[in-house]
């Protein structure tokens, strides 16, 4: 959520910093600026994307075009609508000061009311002429509550970048003779794949020279520097439309990349380095409640129903947002499980932090190697699922739920599943990429079922059993890039309210694959038809009663029921995603939403 960039060197900095915000696009597209610093400080910025900023920047003097330091920033809106003057960098009253904040400080309006026109670095600095631009900086951090990521440069300091963070992500990237600052790493990869990472509550002083971290209480820290191991090519469309379409499209490599070295068919077992010291305790946990957001959560969902159906431990999931308000009943007995593509979901790492203190044992499963919940929980996997650039999640879920699946058997093995059924499991998991490259296959069916529908005002998505969350998921997909109204039910529940609304004009797209809920969904799909409800159907190869039912019928693999989510969302994604795209919406950034919500 707003993306931060930074640069000293001895490059020019503009086009450097103007090229980093469109790598960070995806976190907020409100407004853009840059702030220049060279002999004095020019602050460029204006309502709208970073395109427009670029073309504004053709204008600027020889002296800024030659500007070596600069900070720039792609902002979501809080508070303050989207504007020119609401977009950052901000200035002090006097002008030699620029400021760049990501986050919500809570007691803004008591420091407005203090500081309007003057600014809370400038006057701290100006109260005590021994102070420098860093030390201002770290008294003006000590008055505000809420989260920041900052950036702060200045003319009475020309050579140097102070940085700190507390809630929002901060990366610096170190390179020869110069220094980047990004919000994450994606700005970062194609200058250098060094990295240090700063953690809550650390404030950073970087020069031409090099780089220092200390606490805000001013107390020295050492840094590890870390390797980032993508490419350049990763975070680029690669001839694809979209990032969602190309994330979409990954889906059969990233499954292979999730389960390499971890799933080991020749010897029926799965192999979890980074919870493998802690596997004891989570078997014998007396409850395991996943925490997440947005299409994490639905991973979380069909997580629960995997390890209470495999492994026979209770499970329960919770809203992140909802966790860590209404006081929790957690304790040493339990294990807490967070899922978080970014691992910088404000409210997930509160709901994380919160579990801590009561004693649960910690876990992660995250995408972005790093990330701040990364490195805060206490054991956890990456889902190397590679760089998810694209707002609406695809490629991120299938890979959750995928690290999911193999937890939930290594959770069985040696009490509830014998060697022999987690070999046929693992068996079955490693057929997954080749159906899903099978599914991709029937885009051009789908993007015609697309093109009928694409007038659409209201969608209904109904699935049982495991594909009761993917219909929510295929539900927030529709919703969120293309701005029809859609709700995911689970398909018996329909008959309680939502069959109120189904009209000539309501698509209702069923998930009827053949599981154990098979017959009863066909008897909703008569439901839905007797009432004139258009029905599109997920179903599986062979099927020749729904295509008697519904309208559209798209075919998909045959897999058992704990493994269908992997499939069926599939063509849910790709349907979102040409609705959408006929609908004329920017799919990747769609209005409003940000890729990693780092504010509350
Ligand atoms: C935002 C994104 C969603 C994502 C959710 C949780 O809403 O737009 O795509 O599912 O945050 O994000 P996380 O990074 O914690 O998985």
């Amino acid at each position: 959520m707003c993306g931060i960039v930074g640069y000293i060197g001895w490059r020019e900095a503009a086009p450097l910093l103007l090229n980093g915000l469109k790598r960070l696009e995806y976190r907020g597209y409100d407004s853009a600026g840059i702030a220049l610093l060279n002999g004095s400080l020019l602050v460029m910025k204006q309502k709208g994307s970073v395109s427009g900023l670029e073309v504004a920047a053709e204008g600027l003097s020889l002296d800024m075009q030659s500007a070596t330091l600069g900070i720039g920033h792609t902002r979501w809106a809080t508070h303050g609508e989207p504007s020119d003057n609401n977009a950052h960098p901000h200035k002090n009253a006097l002008g030699d000061i620029a400021v760049i904040h990501n986050g919500i400080i809570e007691n803004y309006s008591a420091l407005k009311q203090e500081l309007t026109a003057q600014g809370l670095i400038d006057k701290i600095w100006k109260s005590d002429q021994s102070l420098d631009l860093e030390s201002a900086t770290r008294s003006a951090l000590r008055h505000v509550d809420g989260a920041y990521g900052i950036c702060v440069i200045s003319s009475r300091e020309p050579d140097k970048i102070v940085v700190a963070r507390k809630g929002s992500p901060l990366v610096i990237g170190i390179g020869t003779g110069e220094f980047f600052i990004a919000s994450d790493a994606a700005p970062l990869i194609e200058h250098t794949n060094k990295v240090v990472y700063l953690s809550d509550g650390e404030l950073a002083v970087i020069t031409r020279e090099g780089y220092t971290v200390k606490t805000i209480e001013n107390i020295e820290q050492e840094k590890i520097i870390t390797e980032l191991d993508f490419s350049l090519e990763k975070i680029e469309k690669g001839g694809f439309e979209h990032f969602m379409l190309k994330e979409i499209f990954e889906q059969p490599a990233v499954m292979h990349d999730v389960m390499r070295g971890r799933v080991r068919l020749e010897e029926g077992r799965i192999c979890l380095g980074g919870i493998e010291d802690y596997l004891d305790r989570l078997k014998h946990a007396k409850r395991i409640v996943i925490c997440a957001c947005g299409t994490s959560w639905h991973a979380a969902l069909i997580g629960e129903y995997l390890i209470e159906e495999f492994a026979r431990i209770p499970v329960e999931v919770d809203y992140a947002s909802e966790f860590r308000y209404r006081n929790p009943i957690v304790g040493v007995d339990d294990v807490v499980i967070v899922i978080s593509q970014s691992g910088e979901t404000a409210d997930t790492l509160a709901a994380l932090r919160t579990a801590k203190e009561k004693g649960a044992l910690v876990m992660g499963i995250c995408n972005v190697v790093g990330s701040t919940i990364a490195r805060e929980t206490l054991c956890g996997m990456y889902t190397h699922a590679g760089p998810e650039v694209g707002v609406a999640s695809t490629k991120a879920f299938t890979a959750q739920v995928i690290m999911l699946y193999m937890l939930a058997l290594a959770l069985s093995k040696g009490r509830t599943l014998s060697h022999d059924e987690i070999a046929l499991n693992l068996k079955e998991l490693s057929r997954i990429p080749e159906k899903a490259t099978r599914i991709l296959e029937l885009e051009s069916q789908i993007k015609d079922i697309a093109e009928r529908f694409q007038g659409a005002r209201n969608a209904l998505y109904l699935g049982r059993g495991y594909n009761f969350p993917v219909a929510l998921e295929g539900a927030l997909k529709l919703k969120e890039i293309s701005y029809i109204h859609a709700e995911g039910y689970p398909a018996a529940e329909m008959k309680h309210g939502p069959i109120a609304l189904i009209d000539k004009d309501m698509p209702v797209i069923f998930i009827a694959t053949r599981d154990s809920t098979y017959a009863k969904i066909l008897s909703n799909i008569e439901e839905v038809r007797s009432r004139k409800g258009r029905v599109i159907a997920i179903a599986n190869e062979g099927d020749q009663e729904v295509s008697r039912l519904a309208e559209h019928v798209i075919y998909i693999p045959q897999s058992s029921g704990p493994i269908t989510p992997l499939l069926t969302v599939i063509p849910l994604q790709l349907l979102a995603y040409h609705i959408a795209t006929f609908r004329g919406c920017n799919v990747d950034r769609p209005r409003n939403l940000a890729k990693s919500v780092t504010v509350e």
